[in-house]
Formats: C-alpha cells, sequence, structure tokens
C-alpha cells in the first residue's frame, strides 16, 4: 500500500458521503488489499479521500456523464482546460446547458456541460436542476479556483482504471482475493435520483445476492431502513448516525438519519455523530 495525498470532489454529487467519509476512509485505509475498487463512484467522495492506496484502482459509474469526466480529466486535461476557460456562471447559460442534448455533444463539451451543470445546481442535484445562487457567496463557476482542484483530481486519476458499467458487471470484472470493494449504491427509496434506468429496487437484491458469492472483501454504505436490513441481513450490520442536508435553506434544516455499514468481515467504526460542514 502506498501513501496518497487525499482530494476533494470537483462538484457536489446527491448522497455524496461527505459526513461519513472520515469513517469509512479509516475503515478502507486499514484494510489491505491489492486491488480497490468502487462500482457506484459518482463523484468520488470517498475513492479521492482516502490517504492510502494499493498498486490497483478501478472506479465504475453507470451514468455516462460521470464516467466522461474523469475520462476526460484524466486523459484531455489540457484541452479541458481551454473548453472551460469560456464558461461564464449565467442563468442563460444554465438553462441553455439543461436544455442541450448530452449525446449531441463532443466527449470534451459532454464533460464541460456536466461539471458546469454540477456545480452551478442547488445541492448536487443530479436530475431536475435548479439555478443555485446566493447573496453572499461569489459565483459558482470560477475557473481561478477551480482549476487547481482539477489539476488535483488529474494527477489523483494517473494509473487509475475508469469503468461505465452496470455494477454486475463490474463486480464480476474485478472480484478477486485481494479485491476490496466500497459500494456506495442509490439509497433504498431513492433509486430514481441518479435516472430512471439505472438502478431498479429489485437491483439491492441482486447486489446482495452477488456479494454473497465474491472472493473479496466488500464494504457498502446504505440508509438503515427495515427492508435494507432484511436484504443484507447476511453480513455484518454496524450502525451509524450522520447529519444530512440537501439544500442550503436554513428552514430545511440538517436531519439526523441513521446509516447502515455492511460488510463481509467486521469492521470496526466509531460511532460519533458527524457535523454538517459549513
Ligand atoms: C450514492 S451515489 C454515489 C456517491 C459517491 N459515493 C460520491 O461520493 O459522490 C450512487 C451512484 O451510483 C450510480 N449508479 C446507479 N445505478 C448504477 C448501476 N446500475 N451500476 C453502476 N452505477 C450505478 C449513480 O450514477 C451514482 O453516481
Amino acid at each position: 500500500m502506498m501513501n496518497v495525498p487525499p482530494t476533494s470532489p470537483v462538484a457536489p454529487w446527491l448522497g455524496g458521503k461527505r459526513n461519513l467519509a472520515k469513517r469509512i476512509c479509516a475503515i478502507i485505509d486499514a484494510t489491505p488489499c491489492t486491488t480497490y475498487a468502487e462500482p457506484f463512484v459518482g463523484m468520488g467522495g470517498i475513492f479521492l479521500r482516502r490517504a492510502v492506496r494499493p498498486r490497483a484502482e478501478v472506479i465504475n459509474d453507470a451514468g455516462r456523464d460521470v464516467a466522461n469526466l474523469f475520462r476526460i480529466l484524466q486523459r484531455h486535461y489540457p484541452q479541458f482546460l481551454e473548453v472551460l476557460r469560456f464558461q461564464l456562471t449565467t442563468r442563460a447559460e444554465f438553462y441553455r446547458l439543461i436544455d442541450t442534448n448530452p449525446d449531441t455533444l463532443t466527449d470534451l463539451e459532454r464533460a464541460a456541460r456536466f461539471l458546469y451543470l454540477q456545480r452551478t445546481a442547488f445541492g448536487g442535484k443530479v436530475s431536475g436542476r435548479n439555478f443555485g445562487v446566493s447573496k453572499d457567496r461569489p459565483a459558482r463557476f470560477n475557473l481561478t479556483t477551480l482549476e487547481p482542484m482539477l489539476e488535483d483530481l488529474h494527477s489523483r486519476l494517473a494509473g487509475v482504471v475508469i469503468e461505465c458499467l452496470d455494477f454486475g458487471a463490474f463486480i464480476t470484472r474485478y472480484d478477486g482475493a485481494g479485491t476490496l470493494f466500497y459500494l456506495d449504491p442509490p439509497y433504498w427509496g431513492c433509486e430514481d435520483d441518479y435516472g430512471k434506468q439505472l438502478f431498479q429496487r429489485t437491483d439491492f437484491r441482486r447486489l446482495a445476492d452477488q456479494l454473497a458469492t465474491i472472493d473479496g472483501k466488500f464494504i457498502l454504505s446504505l440508509n438503515d431502513t427495515p427492508e435494507v436490513r432484511h436484504i443484507f441481513g447476511g453480513f455484518n450490520l454496524t450502525e451509524v448516525r450522520t447529519r444530512y442536508t440537501i439544500s442550503s435553506n436554513a428552514k430545511d434544516g440538517a436531519r439526523e438519519r441513521g446509516e447502515l455499514l455492511i460488510s463481509n468481515w467486521a469492521v470496526d467504526c466509531q460511532d460519533e455523530v458527524a457535523r454538517p460542514e459549513s
């Protein structure tokens, strides 16, 4: 295992694991492996915050925008910066991009559109995005502050394999005695949050059945519901409590919620209540 500088995601993402990251990364960093693999990487809230890495790292997301952004940052970084230099944070530009079908764009344009929308939308929402503005904050798309973050991510992605597969095919391809999977699927009850066809409720059972057959280790995080406890009841379940906010509107407040860490070995996890970062 080699030390690696923890980095931050370059855009918010619904279900990003900011509050739980410290506890989950501590478990992952203390678990030696030869391959680290994330089937539901999103913006990389866990992947990027780890402090040690094995030789092989593989990330995956069935969302095409996510996989494309990581690939562009890894392989076409200078060209990507050129495209971004001409982006403005305006409401008109936001809604023009919302109305653009990403399938009509080049991969570079697609990555720029996605990054722009994710950084300017409220609460890291993925569908039904609204333009997020705030009286007391600078424009959300400012390349001067963004460029160092993109540079760090470009360096961090060197040598990382990036896949865009359904989780089932990904797990089959990368399982092995030395593999450690961290899995962060959509929450129970929020299956459609990342697009209608990506994840179905029946996929929780499919995931549990597949995880029961793997040779590697896994740790999975999900919201604590009776159904989740039932479907994953054959594994180790560790309760953790955390606080969530979806919007910056104080009225919506931060709610405390139970979360489960599900694993095929006994994990050691400090159950302190994480305070939301400002
Ligand atoms: C809870 S989010 C992951 C958040 C991530 N941990 C982060 O910090 O940003 C779940 C992710 O699973 C992806 N996803 C949904 N269905 C999938 C599937 N069938 N196979 C692979 N990825 C899928 C979504 O695109 C989404 O990015």
